[in-house]
């Protein structure tokens, strides 16, 4: 109770001082929602990884591009926005609400002059957002814009729909193969997962992983688009800590020096392996220290903040 009781005016105060410290993730919710549920929950990702160590690479370079706003352009970036935002783990999302955007929750309009200059179509048709999983043996895709092809339609979301930049060849691969491993008979016994702190460092180290797996591909424009998902990875996470002084001074070091080693991929692929095996390190220290802190990755935790704001 003492801790809550100091918690509260230190997060609205957090809240005056620094606009910034701001849930990306509240900016999507649907006014009905029960929002600490939602922040602090998802459907169950229903992925069958492959066997094959190279299709395996493939799926999770997938994945890391599907969950970050590195992969899209325009106003869904700046927000945080990423496919996940909308396909909460490959499924729909009930909750998601942008007005303008969406008509009832969970529906978006996926022609919409919001987010794309060239797909805008000045008409409000909003549609459900469908679930993705099992969707690989389907003939065509969309209802909207429909296309024939999983590739050619999963393009044109990036590109097209969002403004994404032409992404590397391996990432924009890599996510079709990710979206088409998502099947039923993958589904874990239980629907729904918590969204906990070890969750959120798993995710971390598996994108560093994919960082690493991709860099001995010698794949650097890939490797580099994995490096910024990972830092803005790290930002959502110092979004969990609004109070935290790692989140303040910890996190935000690690994202710089993420920065300096980026052109490391590109010029000195040795030099950037031992800076980055360094800075593992260094995020290790930061992550065990992080729990201790009050977070919003606890139901209780996320209504007292809501409450402060
Ligand atoms: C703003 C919410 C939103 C975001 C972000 C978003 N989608 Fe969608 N997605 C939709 C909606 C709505 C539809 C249904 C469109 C239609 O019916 O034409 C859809 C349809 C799809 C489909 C076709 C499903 C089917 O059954 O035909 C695929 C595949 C897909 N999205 C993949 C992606 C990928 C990959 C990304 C990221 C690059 C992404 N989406 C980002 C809302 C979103």
């Amino acid at each position: 109770m003492a801790r809550t009781r100091l918690l509260l005016p230190l997060l609205a105060a957090t809240a005056a001082a620094a606009p910034a410290v701001a849930l990306d993730d509240l900016n999507w919710l649907s006014p009905d929602a029960d929002r600490a549920v939602e922040l602090t929950t998802a459907p169950a990702e229903c992925l069958a990884m492959p066997g094959d160590p190279e299709q395996a690479w493939r799926v999770s370079l997938g994945q890391v591009a599907f969950r970050s706003p590195a992969l899209l352009g325009g106003l869904a970036a700046r927000t945080g926005m990423s496919c996940d935002t909308c396909h909460r783990n490959g499924h729909g999302n009930p909750a998601f609400f942008i007005a303008g955007v969406s008509g009832a929750p969970g529906t978006a309009d996926v022609t919409s002059g919001i987010f794309s200059q060239t797909r805008g179509d000045d008409t409000a048709n909003p549609v459900p957002i469908p679930d993705l999983t099992g969707i690989a043996a389907k003939a065509s895709f969309g209802t909207v814009r429909p296309a024939h092809d999983l590739p050619g339609f999963v393009h044109s979301v990036m590109v097209d729909e969002f403004q994404g930049q032409e992404p590397a060849p391996a990432v924009a691969e890599g996510l079709v193969a990710y979206v088409a491993a998502l099947t039923p008979a993958a589904c874990p016994g239980e629907p729904s997962m918590p969204l906990t702190f070890d969750h959120a460092a798993r995710e971390l180290a598996g994108t560093y992983a994919v960082l690493l797996a991709t860099m001995d591909r010698d794949d650097r424009k890939a490797a580099d688009f994995v490096l910024r998902s990972l830092n803005l990875a790290l930002g959502r996470l110092a979004q969990r800590f609004p109070a935290a002084p790692e989140a303040s001074d910890a996190l935000p070091a690690l994202g710089r020096d993420l920065g300096v080693i980026r052109p490391l991929i590109r010029d000195d692929p040795d030099g950037a392996r031992s800076a980055l095996a360094a800075w593992r390190v260094r995020l290790d220290g930061v992550l065990r220290d992080l729990p201790g802190r009050e977070h919003l990755f606890d139901r209780k935790g996320v209504e007292r903040f809501l409450a402060g704001r």
